[in-house]
């Protein structure tokens, strides 16, 4: 396993491994890897030839007022679980190489970052588009795995390929979730053994949304009260929102019908922000 840590290197492999006819897989995370991204890696392994993962906190997608300065790292640790997913290249940038001084140029995503996550986190998705956008032109990855836990971004990032003229192919990996139904996060670590309990809240709410739309429910509004009092009703909860919305535009819908929709909800559990959503088939 490579590990290249700037990008004149990360570029100089990746175009060695073309010309070599070798085509790339890439999985991009901010690392403190969980099983939810050796999932997102052993999706992308039987893909291609070769198997890329960055490790790379990207200042640009958090607030002032967000966890940039706390996010956990334990890069011995990422580089063992790469190691046996079978990744073939780690990319480990330093901030000021990807963000020199006198970076100037952003990538705004259109409608689609409005929605959900983007109403409380104004700066977070032109952070997540330019980033990606950056980390692909460096990579020059064939294919690349997203996580459905983080469904706006992949939308996102599924949107700016088509619309910047990436010949990737942008593949969905699966939520992995804990026994209990916590959804893995790197995140899930700021919580204490009290809010890992309330926690659970989450996963427990979107399966109660789902059993009573499948016995018929068809009103967004009720079942978003009655779940907002379900999490409520946990210590140290706060919704942020619940939303059903077209799983394609992540627009409101205002009626649930035969069409799939998707249940996406944001939930602050003390301090720490938790995201979680499931698609509906009625
Ligand atoms: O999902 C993440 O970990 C990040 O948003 C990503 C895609 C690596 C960009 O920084």
């Amino acid at each position: 396993m490579e590990i290249l840590k700037t990008k004149r290197e990360m570029q100089a492999w990746s175009g060695l491994k073309k010309k070599e006819g070798k085509t790339i897989c890439f999985v991009p995370t901010m690392g403190f890897l969980h099983r939810g991204h050796v999932s997102l890696l052993e999706k992308g392994r039987p893909l291609c030839d070769e198997l890329v993962l960055s490790i790379f906190v990207n200042p640009t997608q958090f607030s002032p007022n967000e966890d940039l300065d706390a996010y956990p790292s334990d890069i011995d640790n990422d580089l063992t679980l790469a190691k046996k997913a079978g990744v073939t290249a780690v990319f480990l940038p330093e901030k000021d190489d990807l963000y020199p001084g006198g970076f100037q140029t952003e990538v705004t995503p259109g409608p689609l970052a409005a929605h959900l996550c983007g109403k409380f986190r104004p700066v977070h998705f032109a952070g997540v588009a330019t980033v990606v956008t950056k980390l692909f032109n460096i990579v020059m990855p064939d294919a690349a795995v997203f996580g459905e836990k983080d469904y706006q971004q992949l939308q996102i990032v599924r949107q700016l390929t088509l619309d910047l003229d990436f010949n990737i192919d942008i593949v969905a990996g699966k939520i992995i979730r804990e026994k209990d139904g916590l959804a893995m996060s790197s995140r899930n670590a700021y919580l204490s053994a009290a809010q890992r309990v309330s926690a659970r809240s989450l996963s427990q709410a979107l399966q109660t949304a789902e059993k009573k739309i499948q016995a018929g429910e068809t009103d967004p509004e009720q079942l978003k009260t009655e779940l907002a009092a379900f999490i409520h009703s946990f210590d140290d909860t706060r919704v942020e929102y619940i939303c059903f919305c077209d799983p394609n535009r992540l627009m409101d819908i205002t009626r649930i019908s035969s069409k799939p929709v998707l249940l996406a909800l944001a939930v602050k559990v003390g301090h720490t922000r938790l995201i979680d959503n499931t698609l509906i088939n009625r």
